[in-house]
C-alpha cells in the first residue's frame, strides 16, 4: 500500500469512528454503546431495595472458608450473569462483611459501597444481552439479621460452627448477589472448614477432601436446578449423616440427611421416613423437582424455625416432627420449584405447604381437610389481612398467609371437586417448574384448569377484608 492511500484509509476510519460515536451518543467501552447503571432495587412491595436491575444471574460459584474459632468467613463469589440492558455499572446486595476487590470478565472493577448496596463499575460497559462474569472477594464476621417480626436469619453461630438461612433477606449476609426471589440461578458452593468439621449445603455433594497438610476439609456442593438465593443454606459443625435413595415414580433421588450428634438418634426414625413422604407428595404434587433430597437437623437454639432450603430443608430439633417435615418437603414444589415473583405472593408458598399438611392428615391421620379448614376459619388471627395482600414485612409469616392461604385452596377444592383440584395442585408446579409466578398467574391458571370463573373464591377468601359469616 502506498503512502497516499494509507492516509486516505486512515481518514475513512476516523470518519467511521465519528459516525459511530455520533449514533450512540459517544459511548465508552467495548461495545461502543453508552450504558447506564442497573437499578439498585427491584421495587418489591415489601422490600423495595432488594435485588437489582439490569442483569439476570444464571450461576453462583461460592468459594468459602470458615473458621469457627474467630467466626471469620473468607469468601469469593463468582457470579455469571447476562446483561438485560447496556450497563455502565450494576449493584449486588451484601449486608456486612468487607469487600476486598472485584472483577468483571477478568478485569478489575471499581467497587462502591453504600449500606447493603455494592456497586461494581466495570472498566468497559457491558452490552445488553451479553454474558459476563463478576467476582467479588470478601471477608469478615457475617451478621445475624433480626427481621421486623423479631425472627433471626442470615448467619447464625452455633456451638460448633454456624448455619446460614436466608428467608426473606438473610442470604446477603454471607454472599453478594441479586437477592430477590425473582432471579434464580444454579449454585456451586465450595466450603473449607477445619478438619473434623463438616459443611452441609444444598444439592449433591460432588467432592469432599482433606487438604495435603490435613488441617482442613473442603466440600463441594452442586445445586443444578435454579434456586432463589433465600433457599441457599450452609450448616457447619459436627454431623451424623445418613444416605439412602428415594424411588419417586421413575426417578431415583439420593437422600442425604445430616443431624447434629446430640439430636441424631431421636431424629433418625423421621429422617428415614423422608423417601416415603416424598413419594406421597410426588403422587399428589407431581414429579419431585430436584436431583437431591434430604434434611438438616440442628439443635434447638441454633435457629428459630424450620426453613424449606432447596433440596435439603433445615430444622431446629423440636420442629423436626412429621407435620413440619411434610410442610417443608411440600415447599420443594411450592416455593422452591415455583417461587413467588415478589414477597407479597408468599401465600403461594405457605398456603400450599399448609394445605399439604392438611392433605397428609386426611390421608394418614383420619382428619379430613374440612376439619382443619373449620379450625382455621375459627382462628381470629387468620383474618387480620387477606393472604394475597400482606401490608408489611412483619405480616409475611403470620396466620393469614398460612391458615387463610390454605383456606383459599380448600374453597377451590369444594367448588371444583377432587379430580380438578388435584389437577390444579400438580399442574401448577409443572407449569412454572424452576420459575417464578404471581398470585394472578395462579388465579388465572386455576380458572383455566377448572374451566369456570372462580372470582367468588378470590374476592372473599384471597382478597377480602371481611370474615364471611360462615365457613
Ligand atoms: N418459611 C418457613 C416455613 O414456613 C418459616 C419461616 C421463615 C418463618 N421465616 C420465618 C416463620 C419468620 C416465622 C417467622 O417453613
Ligand atoms: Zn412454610
Amino acid at each position: 500500500m502506498n503512502t497516499r492511500s494509507r492516509v486516505r484509509a486512515g481518514a475513512v476510519a476516523v470518519v467511521f469512528a465519528l459516525l459511530a460515536a455520533g449514533c450512540t451518543g459517544g459511548g465508552a467501552g467495548g461495545g461502543g454503546v453508552q450504558g447506564t447503571p442497573g437499578a439498585a432495587g427491584l421495587r418489591d412491595p415489601m422490600f423495595p431495595k432488594l435485588g437489582n436491575g439490569g442483569y439476570d444471574v444464571s450461576h453462583y460459584a461460592l468459594t468459602l472458608s470458615y473458621d469457627p474459632a474467630s467466626g471469620r468467613l473468607d469468601g469469593r463469589a463468582e457470579i455469571t450473569a447476562r446483561a438485560t440492558q447496556d450497563l455502565s455499572a450494576f449493584n449486588l446486595d451484601l449486608d456486612g462483611l468487607t469487600v476486598r476487590g472485584a472483577t468483571v470478565d477478568g478485569a478489575p472493577a471499581a467497587v462502591n459501597r453504600a449500606g447493603n448496596e455494592l456497586t461494581l463499575r466495570p472498566r468497559d460497559d457491558i452490552d445488553a444481552g451479553k454474558r459476563f462474569v463478576a467476582t467479588v472477594t470478601y471477608t469478615g464476621v457475617p451478621k445475624t439479621i433480626t427481621d421486623s417480626d423479631g425472627s433471626e436469619e442470615g448467619w447464625l453461630k452455633t456451638a460448633d460452627g454456624a448455619v446460614a438461612v436466608g428467608e426473606p433477606t438473610g442470604s446477603m449476609a454471607w454472599f453478594p448477589g441479586n437477592h430477590h426471589p425473582s432471579d434464580k440461578a444454579s449454585y456451586d458452593i465450595t466450603v473449607t472448614v477445619p478438619a473434623g468439621l463438616q459443611a452441609v449445603s444444598n444439592g449433591v455433594l460432588s467432592s469432599e477432601r482433606k487438604s495435603a497438610d490435613g488441617r482442613t476439609t473442603t466440600s463441594v456442593w452442586h445445586a443444578a436446578e435454579p434456586m432463589a438465593s433465600y433457599l441457599a443454606t450452609l450448616a457447619i459443625g459436627h454431623f451424623d449423616t445418613s444416605t439412602t435413595t428415594a424411588t419417586l415414580g421413575r426417578a431415583k433421588v439420593p437422600v442425604l440427611t445430616a443431624a447434629d450428634p446430640s439430636v441424631a438418634a431421636k431424629s433418625a426414625a423421621l429422617r428415614a421416613k423422608i423417601p416415603e413422604i416424598l413419594d406421597w407428595e410426588q403422587q399428589n404434587f407431581g414429579p419431585y423437582p430436584f436431583a437431591a433430597a434430604g434434611a438438616i437437623v440442628e439443635r434447638d437454639g441454633d435457629l428459630g424455625y424450620a426453613l424449606e432450603t432447596q433440596g435439603r430443608p433445615i430444622f431446629p430439633a423440636s420442629s423436626f416432627e412429621e407435620g413440619t417435615l411434610v410442610h417443608e418437603l411440600a415447599h420443594q414444589w411450592y416455593g422452591d420449584s415455583v417461587t413467588p415473583a415478589s414477597w407479597k405472593d408468599i401465600w403461594l408458598n405457605e398456603g400450599f405447604a399448609t394445605y399439604g399438611e392438611w392433605l397428609y392428615e386426611e390421608d394418614f391421620q383420619h382428619t379430613p381437610a374440612q376439619k382443619n379448614f373449620e379450625k382455621a376459619f375459627a382462628n381470629d388471627d387468620a383474618w387480620a389481612f387477606p393472604p394475597a395482600a400482606p401490608t408489611s414485612s412483619e405480616d409475611l409469616f403470620s396466620a393469614p398467609v398460612y391458615q387463610r392461604g390454605a383456606m383459599v385452596l380448600h374453597k377451590i377444592r369444594q367448588k371444583v371437586g377432587d379430580d380438578v383440584f388435584y389437577e390444579i395442585l400438580s399442574g401448577w408446579p409443572a407449569k412454572h417448574r424452576y420459575g417464578t409466578a404471581t398470585t394472578e398467574d395462579f388465579t388465572k391458571y386455576a380458572e383455566s384448569v377448572a374451566g369456570e370463573d372462580l372470582s367468588d373464591v378470590w374476592k372473599v377468601w384471597l382478597y377480602g377484608d371481611e370474615k364471611p359469616d360462615k365457613p
